[in-house]
């Protein structure tokens, strides 16, 4: 009987951590410790997909804070970031990691913003040392793609493996549509995304 009860104990553990917030048992190709999630999202759909990288592959989720945010209102941010562009000005972070030396796998998430990379991401790549490091850039846009985001990276990040990005359609602020990776939507993006993460050989 003790037996039988201990069996049914495993097999509840183990059924039981195979979904939540750890990456499906097994499926994963590199240790949950060396992997790093920074992502930056105002609307929360790169947030969404950094969840759903993490529920894959494992990994710690860090968010990109500012010293000092962003204004809440949107064309009043787009202003803000033509000019941060334009005078390649690096706004500085709240964020800080104590110890990117211990991260073999950094995946980097990003909004698509005046069609390039964020300021903040720019801040990030150009504070930390990425060198021997794999680096995986994915993104959100509103239909008009990443623009030179991932180029950029690469520009940034020379000694660095950069693997093909990921890069799919969130919401329109614009237009009021804020969370857009919700629903039916959201299941979709989890089938390009585990595509994706298996082409780039994250997951088996
Ligand atoms: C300041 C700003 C600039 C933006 N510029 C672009 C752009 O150039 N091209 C585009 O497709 N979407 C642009 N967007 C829309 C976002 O990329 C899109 O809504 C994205 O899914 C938001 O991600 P988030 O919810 O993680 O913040 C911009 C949004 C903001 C706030």
């Amino acid at each position: 009987m003790k037996l039988l009860i201990m069996i049914a104990a495993m097999i509840f553990a183990s059924s039981s951590c195979s979904d939540a917030q750890r990456p499906s048992s097994g499926t994963s190709t590199m240790p949950d410790e060396k992997i790093l999630i920074v992502y930056l999202s105002r609307t929360n759909n790169t947030k969404v997909v950094a969840e759903m990288i993490r529920d894959n592959v494992g990994g710690t989720l860090v968010p990109l804070e500012l010293e000092n945010p962003y204004p809440e209102n949107y064309e009043a941010t787009v202003k803000q970031v033509v000019k941060e562009n334009e005078k390649e000005f690096l706004p500085p972070l709240k964020t800080k990691i104590d110890d990117i030396k211990k991260y073999d796998v950094v995946f980097l998430g990003f909004p698509t913003w005046d069609m390039q990379i964020p300021p903040p991401m720019k801040s990030f790549l150009s504070q930390y040392n990425f060198k021997g490091k794999t680096v995986i850039p994915f993104n959100t846009h509103a239909g008009y793609g990443a623009g030179n985001s991932f180029q950029t990276v690469r520009q940034l990040c020379r000694e660095c493996k950069i693997l093909d990005g990921f890069s799919t359609e969130g919401g329109i602020e614009k237009e009021g549509v804020l969370l857009a990776i919700k629903d039916s939507r959201k299941k979709e993006v989890q089938t390009e995304l585990k595509n994706w993460l298996r082409k780039i050989k994250m997951v088996e």
